[in-house]
């Protein structure tokens, strides 16, 4: 599909995406290059990064650099934030994309179970942006995307979990936008619901729910990749320059419905 934005909507500029090897976080990835970005992709796997990478990097002609680091790893962030800036000079935009999860019920959720959404999630987000405010941000202004959910505008089951992480993240977006307005530095999130083709789809909405749920959104169907992409692409664009703080939900509308819970 033809881009209503302008193809050299980032040029010069250097965008670092947490979790940026898969998903929605390469689909964010894939709309910030082909709108002429400088792309950091960082997860867990070198081997699925470099892959991604080399995609990418073909599809739209602008160089993607693959680093590992868990983001639970503050050493190793702090180190891929380093080879960014040694490497490019800059990170213009930071997309807190890392995330884990799985259905459980809190009934059988163990402390150790919760802890690791939680570091993943929460304190992953954490690590990242402190290390990208440290190195760019905070002496040249910027933008920071955190990739959110709607699970916990209601009670869904089996995702307490998930809900704590990402309810903490949403505070930080309204916290880091206060702080660090006045640096320049602009702090948003976007929250999707179900995602067409998305590893998150696959694992949390079991195949006999999909016609149930479809039915509760008013939109009637999923959001695809691309328009996480394009949302990604407006928040981080001078389009949305007087914007911080702000959480855009991208959903069909399904949050508002009580997704069915
Ligand atoms: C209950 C579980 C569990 C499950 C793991 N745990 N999976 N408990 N049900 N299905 C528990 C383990 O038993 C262990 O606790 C603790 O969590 C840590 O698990 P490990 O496997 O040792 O940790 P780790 O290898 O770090 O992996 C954790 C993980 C994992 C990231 C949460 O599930 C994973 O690797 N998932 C694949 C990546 C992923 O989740 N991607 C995102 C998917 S989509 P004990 O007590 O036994 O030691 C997505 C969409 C988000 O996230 C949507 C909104 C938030």
């Amino acid at each position: 599909m033809q881009s209503i934005f302008r193809p050299d909507l980032f040029t010069g500029k250097v965008a670092f995406v947490t979790g940026g090897g898969g998903g929605i976080n390469r689909g964010i990835v894939e709309a910030l290059a082909a709108h002429g970005c400088t792309t950091v992709i960082s997860s867990r796997s070198q081997e699925r990064l470099d892959a991604a990478a080399a995609e990418i990097e073909a599809a739209h002609g602008q160089r993607c650099l693959p680093v590992a680091a868990d983001v639970r790893d503050v050493d190793a962030v702090n180190a891929a934030v380093a080879q960014t800036m040694e490497t490019f000079g800059r990170i213009d935009i930071l997309v807190n994309g890392a995330a884990g999860n799985f259905l459980c019920p809190a009934a059988n959720l163990s402390s150790n179970a919760f802890r690791t959404v939680i570091e993943i999630d929460t304190i992953g987000t954490f690590n990242a942006t402190k290390a990208c405010f440290d190195a760019y941000l905070k002496d040249h202004g910027g933008h920071v995307l955190n990739v959110s959910a709607t699970l916990h505008y209601v009670g869904t089951p089996f995702q307490g979990h998930a809900m704590a992480a990402k309810a903490a993240c949403d505070a930080l977006v309204k916290n880091w936008a206060v702080e660090w307005g006045p640096l320049g530095i602009r702090v948003n999130a976007i929250a999707p619901g179900g995602v067409e083709g998305t590893e998150g789809m696959t694992r949390l909405m079991p195949p006999d729910m999909r016609e149930k749920v479809l039915a509760q959104i008013p939109l009637g169907r999923f959001a695809e990749i691309e328009e996480i992409g394009n949302a990604a692409v407006y928040l981080c664009s001078p389009a949305a320059a007087c914007i911080t703080g702000a959480i855009l939900v991208v959903d069909g509308g399904h949050w508002l419905t009580g997704m069915g819970f």
